[in-house]
């Protein structure tokens, strides 16, 4: 299963893609780490997202992401991101030149439904979260593509065929 371990692989794509679970699941079957820019955002910041975004904002938010994104890619990794990193262009410059940028793409209606129990996205803090989440794909969607070397939709298919697809594309690519 494995292929060069020397390949950097980034998971985008919208909140509820399930860029966090296959890109576990992606790590262990290609052999490489994991890492999770949410994650290490919290643990940079020594605190929850939704606490960053109450106590300093959104646009401090994303003045962490970038240094954490450009944290984590210094490693050989499998790298889920958060939905926004693609916003800034600086962070799509550094997507598109450090790795093999995977688009994992889901219908608003899949993003909505794998989202709909969660509350530590402050993202959706609205009353109609569908219609935020349908508002922030139409913009985020062509900012994904313009990054992406593969596009899988994840809306479709269970996590195994996921990672299989991934794995397979890399390979013919
Ligand atoms: C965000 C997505 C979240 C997280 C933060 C902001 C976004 O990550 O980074 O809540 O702007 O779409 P997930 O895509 O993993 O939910």
């Amino acid at each position: 299963m494995s292929f060069d371990k020397k390949e950097r692989i980034i998971l985008i794509g919208p909140m509820g893609a399930g860029k966090s679970s296959i890109g576990k699941s992606l790590a262990l079957v290609s052999e490489k780490a994991f890492l999770d820019v949410d994650e290490e955002i919290v643990r940079y910041a020594k605190m929850s997202i939704p606490d960053i975004f109450a106590t300093k904002g959104e646009e401090e938010f994303r003045n962490i992401e970038s240094v954490v994104l450009e944290k984590c890619l210094k490693y050989d990794a499998v790298i889920a991101t958060g939905g926004g990193i693609i916003g800034r262009e600086l962070n799509r410059k550094l997507l598109k030149e450090n790795g093999i940028v995977v688009y994992l793409l889901a219908d608003v209606d899949t993003q909505y439904l794998r989202t709909s129990h969660d509350n530590n996205r402050p993202m959706l803090n609205v009353d109609d979260r569908r219609q935020r989440l349908a508002d922030i794909f139409s913009k985020r969607d062509p900012l994904y593509k313009e990054c992406a070397d593969i596009t899988i939709d994840s809306g479709k298919m269970d996590i195994h065929d996921c990672v299989e697809t991934i794995i397979e594309k890399i390979r013919e690519s």
